[in-house]
């Protein structure tokens, strides 16, 4: 039996897609800027199916690349060039919330707005939110161990992963999904796959952790002097709000383009060097609290609390719109890094002069997870420099200690620069890992190890 007459058998031949018209939006990211042609795109529905798809691309030697959402942005999810597409985004199982536990088990490519909407049916909510929600499934969030916008309060994927099931690169089936509070019976194989973007094994089912729904919300948007104003906006707001849940900055810059690109009206009369969008979130409305604390913030340039839920939605947008209005301007090279909180002024400061000196026309857009240093530097323009680009604001950011991947994942994109944020000894570390849990090398070849 061929590949091809095992793959049909298994999952049935409408779910194994051969012809570039029905494989092509599989085939190249969200972002435009990666693509290749895959040698079929097989969408199993459940675990077993992935297992026997596994299990005979092992007996055929054939590579394997790992597709949820396909809202990766670093390349991990679409073909270099003759993989199998393992589409998971038909997993869409969602259990019963158990409400003992405060868990609920789901399918990989159950979607993120629809396990919010599942755990918000049951009174509870999940930590992870970020833009993407609509279409990002929540096997892809956790093997790249997504962050998102209420990291802040909720911890990243790794926090909220309480168990999974994973089909090892073998076929087999490792279960997990029992999400004990306390279970210390040696490694922690569960995390270790969180993060491991596809390449240590399919990741099929997930235990997660839900939190409570907090249903009042209060949301600002604040216009302050630059990156050490909203560090210093922040700092101050923090010990007065303690049910701060976001913290997300955004540049002069980021928001001529949401605007100009996606024509919402500008904020405030003035134009200032930097907004910070901040929410707040808890039982009893907090809206009185966020004003008092902004009241008594020093350096803020101006602000405004939203009225009713259309004004935070809208107040959000200057945010959130931020990755649709730089996708509609071009395509951009898209670094996703993490900088000690100390030196983000001054990494932010010098960054379109390193930018400048390799790519003269380039145009830096930068925005982020202001809490935990999380900055999305997005060039637009780079054109021939988009590798010098990346060498450069890389090397950038190991030069303060930083790390080359914050929340996106290493992927293609980063794969010959893992060497900036893991030493040698770590690098030779992961590659033992993948050599003992993927041996033949099948499952996402060139995605974080080269
Ligand atoms: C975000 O924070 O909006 C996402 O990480 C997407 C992006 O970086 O474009
Ligand atoms: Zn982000």
């Amino acid at each position: 039996m061929t590949l091809l007459e095992g793959l049909r058998a298994a999952v049935g031949v409408e779910h194994v897609l051969t012809e570039a018209d029905l494989t092509g939006s599989y085939e190249t990211d969200w972002t435009r800027r990666f693509s290749g042609r895959s040698a079929c795109v097989v969408r199993p529905a459940d675990t077993a199916q992935v297992a026997e798809i596994v299990r005979l691309c092992a007996e055929h030697g054939a590579p394997v690349v790992l597709q949820g959402g396909n809202t990766g942005l670093v390349g991990a999810g679409v073909p270099a060039g003759g993989e199998v597409l393992l589409s998971l985004a038909r997993l869409t199982q969602l259990d019963p919330v158990d409400l003992d536990a405060g868990q609920v088990t789901v399918g990989a490519g159950v979607t993120l707005a629809a396990l919010q909407a599942h755990a918000r049916a049951a009174g509870l909510d999940f930590g992870v939110d970020l833009a993407a929600r609509d279409s990002a499934t929540v096997g892809g969030l956790a093997a790249t161990n997504a962050g998102g916008i209420r990291v802040l309060r909720y911890g990243s994927m790794d926090v909220q992963v309480a168990g999974l099931e994973a089909v090892l690169a073998d076929g087999s089936v490792m279960t997990r999904l029992t999400g004990l509070a306390k279970d210390n019976t040696g490694y922690d194989l569960v995390r270790l796959l969180v993060g491991s973007e596809g390449t240590l094994a399919v990741i099929t089912r997930l235990r997660l952790r839900l939190v409570p729904q907090l249903r009042e919300r209060a949301v600002a948007l604040v216009a302050v002097d630059g990156v050490a104003g909203a560090l210093s906006v922040l700092r101050q707001l923090k010990p007065l709000l303690p049910d701060l849940s976001a913290a997300e900055l955004f540049l002069a810059d980021g928001l001529d383009l949401v605007c100009g690109k996606l024509g919402l009206s500008r904020p405030f009369p003035q134009d200032h060097p930097a907004y910070l969008v901040v929410e707040c979130a808890g039982p009893v409305d907090p809206t009185d609290a966020m004003v008092d604390a902004l009241s008594q913030a020093d350096g803020l340039r101006d602000a405004t609390v939203a009225k009713d839920a259309p004004t935070r939605r809208a107040l959000w947008d200057y945010r959130e719109k931020h990755t649709e209005a730089i996708s509609l301007a071009g395509v951009p090279v898209k670094l996703d890094v993490c900088l000690p909180l100390g030196a983000l002024t001054e990494f932010v400061d010098g960054l379109p002069g390193a930018v400048a000196a390799v790519a003269p026309e380039a145009v830096v857009v930068l925005f982020g997870h202001l809490n935990e240093g999380n900055l999305h530097v997005n060039v637009l323009g780079a054109g021939e420099a988009a590798g010098a680009v990346t060498t450069v604001v890389l090397e950038r950011v190991a030069s303060y200690a930083g790390s080359i991947s914050s929340e996106h994942g290493v992927g293609r994109s980063k794969a010959a620069y893992l060497g900036l944020s893991r030493s040698p000894v770590e690098v030779a570390l992961m590659r033992s890992v993948k050599q003992a849990l993927d041996p033949q090398g099948l499952l996402s070849p060139g995605v974080l190890l080269l």
